[in-house]
């Protein structure tokens, strides 16, 4: 499962000045390796510069489509985004690890849902491949998305979202939240805010029909939402979201240096994979155990390093580690020792930490 694959780039297309989105050319062997459900992501690996760069996206496209497409924003000094939005080319193989993640509910073909999602950029990719999704297996469904952008130019997949209301029309409503230009609804104009929420759970949505809510965006925004949402009576099961990393906030930064603080020097580690025990010291230079593993050679299934995707979680059987920050796992998961390895400080003399879980 976690093993990358060579696959094929088949189409480019600029989606904005800086979004393009990449579709890949699965071979009919590896179709079944790489079926997905809408919400999942991709993990892509190439050499830039000497140097391995692995990042994940989540996939734009729907299972229904039978296509497997993501959409890369360029970030300013993003090495990945960059690449791909400049040199990338159609032809060019990538690496590629089956995709993987949990955003998604179930489509239930006889259900009439009603479905609210809230985007914010490049968090439209998941958002997008659910809506396609669930629109068109679900017949009975609608949904509400709310997207916010900065502008109308840089809305992302604005023409494919336009088709989708006229294909579904009357199941489908768009409301574009613009940060950098005014238009004449107020409500529409600028970030969520818990007053916008507000607004819009008092005339928009009707909280006690909606079924499921999706939400990507950065941190901040998906918390807003979600306590405002809560607040007007919507259930937390129905709350999904995930999180596109948009650097760590200030609390983040000082959880990181604390856990570093509580490092123990020299920690023996000793990491079960694949039934075998690999064993090393951790070096002074690495913080975390999934990079004094990987320098001591070993090989880890891992992403994103900044504690998103929990594709390097292990559970920790003996000694103690402290996480320096965890977007990706649940408490329960907590709760039976399941930490994120590239997020994970050794604070004890010996630590044992088991991947096959
Ligand atoms: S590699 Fe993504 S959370 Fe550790």
């Amino acid at each position: 499962m976690n093993d990358f694959y060579p696959i094929k780039v088949s189409q480019i297309q600029k989606e904005t000045k800086t979004c393009s989105s990449v579709t890949f050319d699965i071979p009919q062997e590896l179709q079944e390796t790489f079926s997905y459900k809408q919400g999942q992501y991709l993990t892509l690996k190439t050499a830039i510069d000497g140097e391995d760069v692995r990042r994940s996206y989540s996939l734009c496209s729907s299972p229904v489509e039978n296509k497997w497409q993501v959409a890369i924003k360029q970030i300013e000094g993003g090495k990945f985004s960059t690449y791909a939005n400049t040199e990338l080319k159609v032809g060019d193989v990538l690496d590629i690890m089956p995709p993987s993640g949990n955003f998604y509910t179930e489509v239930e073909t006889t259900q009439a849902k009603e479905y609210i999602v809230f985007a914010a950029g490049s968090g439209i990719t998941p958002i997008l491949s659910i809506i396609k999704t669930h629109l068109a297996l679900e017949p009975n469904s609608r949904f509400k998305l709310f997207y916010l952008n900065r502008n109308a130019k840089s809305i992302i997949f604005k023409e494919e979202i336009e088709a989708l209301r006229n294909t579904y029309f009357g199941r489908f409503e768009i409301f574009y939240f613009l940060t950098k230009e005014q238009r004449d609804i107020p409500l529409l104009n600028g970030r969520f805010t818990a007053e916008k929420i507000q607004e819009l759970t008092q005339k928009i949505i009707h909280i006690p029909s909606v079924s499921e809510c999706f939400i990507c965006g950065p941190e901040e925004m998906i918390f807003l939402i979600r306590d405002e949402l809560e607040t007007a009576g919507l259930s937390k099961e129905k709350i999904h979201y995930e999180l596109f990393f948009s650097g760590q906030s200030e609390e983040d930064k000082k959880r990181a240096a604390l856990a570093i603080e509580h490092k123990f020097d020299g920690t023996e580690v000793t990491i079960i994979d694949g039934g075998k025990e690999f064993h090393f010291g951790m070096e002074d230079d690495y913080d975390n155990i999934l990079d004094g593993a990987l320098a001591a050679g070993a090989d880890l299934p891992y992403a994103c390093k900044g504690g998103v995707c929990s594709t390097c979680k292990c559970k920790v059987v003996e000694g103690k580690v402290e996480m320096k920050i965890n977007y990706a796992l649940e408490e329960d998961e907590l709760t039976k020792g399941i930490v994120l390895s590239c997020q994970a400080v050794p604070t004890t003399e010996k630590v044992v930490v088991d991947f096959d879980i």
